[in-house]
């Protein structure tokens, strides 16, 4: 049997790529214009940094972290998210610092061992967002927004879930709450979910599982755990996006899954709501300590380009032109008139292959190339190729000069 790939792994054709090029391409754009630099750091890290800050009890660590070692029995991680690396190379390299922060984006390859579905892979490619150094709710709202634009851009409808954790105290307090809460009525969890009661409570708000759905609806939420400096912060963020126009809810519920959020959490989810989130994020004023950098606050999301891929519509664009030689002679003639092409930037496909003009047109035809310029024995010898139209069938002469017969393309795509 030949090879297979690796489970939950994918490999994109042409037309996907096309779509994560475009994608990327307009995140780079929108980030740059709101001043977010995009930089790059490794697929591999230490296990113990996400273990420090994704959190050693999560299901992103515990479970879905693909750990290797090396020939010298370093314990390494393929990245399962982005925050901790992002974090570890802005201190390791010292590009933090600026009075207003320091604004980062990423796009790359990330890894977990999750079950694979639609959607769901176990190498998926993220794009993300971080902002270092501003505890304002204009930087939470500035984050946001740069995930809504790109949603915008690529015409994906969507909406926003939006929840604040409040400070670490508060967040403790709630998980206390909630833990005594759920305990008194473990009996009607289901066994998957008792097991977090201990183990990382908050996660239980989260399940998909109907009978926990249901026993939530009255469970209490972390808007009566918070201070007043929390709340209205909270506020400000909601008013922030309202102005910004942008849609969103308020989710008490939500929590995300990794464990170094405080305050702001946000999803992006689809306008029908039923699929999983196309990003997520929210602030985590503790990490860049904890990982021995300043004390800095930040937010940041990320968002997944499979995901975003999947929603978006693609019209892939035509071969613009198929240069089509007949025998030696025409292929001697063709390889210089492509060097001359493709120097002036033409785009033209060259079929070295092709002896039989009305197969060869079958196959151009079949490829969509928009245009098909043939080179065969009358031509040499007027010193000129046949311009076809293949959309029409209208067809013309030009002689052997790329600018003219760049014009004949560019003039007849007009007609
Ligand atoms: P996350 O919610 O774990 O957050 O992942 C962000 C997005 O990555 C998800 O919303 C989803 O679109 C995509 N994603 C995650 N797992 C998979 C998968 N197995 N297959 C396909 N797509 C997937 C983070 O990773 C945080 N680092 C976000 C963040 C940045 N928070 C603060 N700054």
């Amino acid at each position: 049997m030949p090879h297979q790939r690796p489970k939950g792994t994918r490999d994109l054709d042409a037309g996907l790529m096309a779509r994560f090029e475009d994608i990327r391409f307009s995140f780079v754009r929108i980030a740059e214009e709101m001043g977010y630099s995009l930089v790059e750091f490794p697929v591999l890290e230490s296990v113990d940094l996400f273990e420090r800050s994704t959190g050693e009890t999560t299901d992103v660590v515990q479970k879905q972290m693909y750990r290797l070692q090396d020939g010298a029995g370093r314990d390494l991680a393929l990245r399962p998210e982005g925050t901790p690396g992002l974090v570890r190379a802005a201190i390791q390299e010292g590009w933090l610092g600026g009075r207003n922060g320091e604004r980062f984006a990423y796009y790359g390859p990330f890894f977990r061992y999750e079950r694979p579905q639609k959607g769901r892979y176990r190498q998926f490619v993220q794009l993300g967002a971080e902002f270092i150094g501003s505890d304002t709710p204009q930087a939470d709202a500035e984050t946001i927004l740069l995930l809504a634009q790109l949603l915008e851009e690529l015409e994906i409808e969507h909406t926003f879930k939006i929840n604040t954790l409040g400070t670490p105290k508060e967040r403790e307090n709630y998980r206390e709450v909630l833990t005594s809460w759920l305990t008194e009525r473990k009996e009607k969890l289901p066994k998957e979910d008792q097991a977090n009661l201990t183990r990382n409570p908050l996660r239980i708000l989260d399940s998909k599982r109907p009978q926990t759905r249901a026993l939530l609806g009255d469970a209490p939420t972390i808007l009566d755990q918070l201070g007043e400096a929390s709340k209205s912060r909270f506020s400000r963020v909601i008013s922030l996006l309202e102005e910004a126009d942008i849609p969103f809810e308020v989710d008490p519920f939500l929590v995300r899954g990794l464990d170094y959020y405080t305050q702001t959490v946000f999803e992006a989810v689809g306008a029908e709501g039923a699929q999983d989130a196309f990003g997520g994020g929210g602030r985590y004023d503790g990490l860049v300590k904890t990982l021995g950098g300043p004390d800095l606050p930040a937010v940041g999301f990320a968002a997944g380009v499979d995901r975003l891929a999947q929603a978006t519509d693609y019209f892939e664009e035509p071969l613009p032109c198929l240069l089509i030689p007949l025998g030696d002679v025409g292929r001697e003639e063709a390889w210089h008139l492509a060097l001359e092409l493709w120097a002036e930037g033409i785009s033209v496909r060259v079929a070295w292959h092709e002896d039989n003009l009305s197969k060869a047109l079958k196959r151009a035809h079949a490829s969509g190339a928009a245009w098909v310029m043939i080179l065969g024995e009358n031509e040499l010898n007027a010193e000129v190729a046949t311009l076809r139209n293949m959309e029409t069938g209208n067809q013309k002469t030009v002689p052997l000069k790329p600018s003219l017969i760049k014009r004949a393309l560019g003039q007849d795509e007009d007609e």
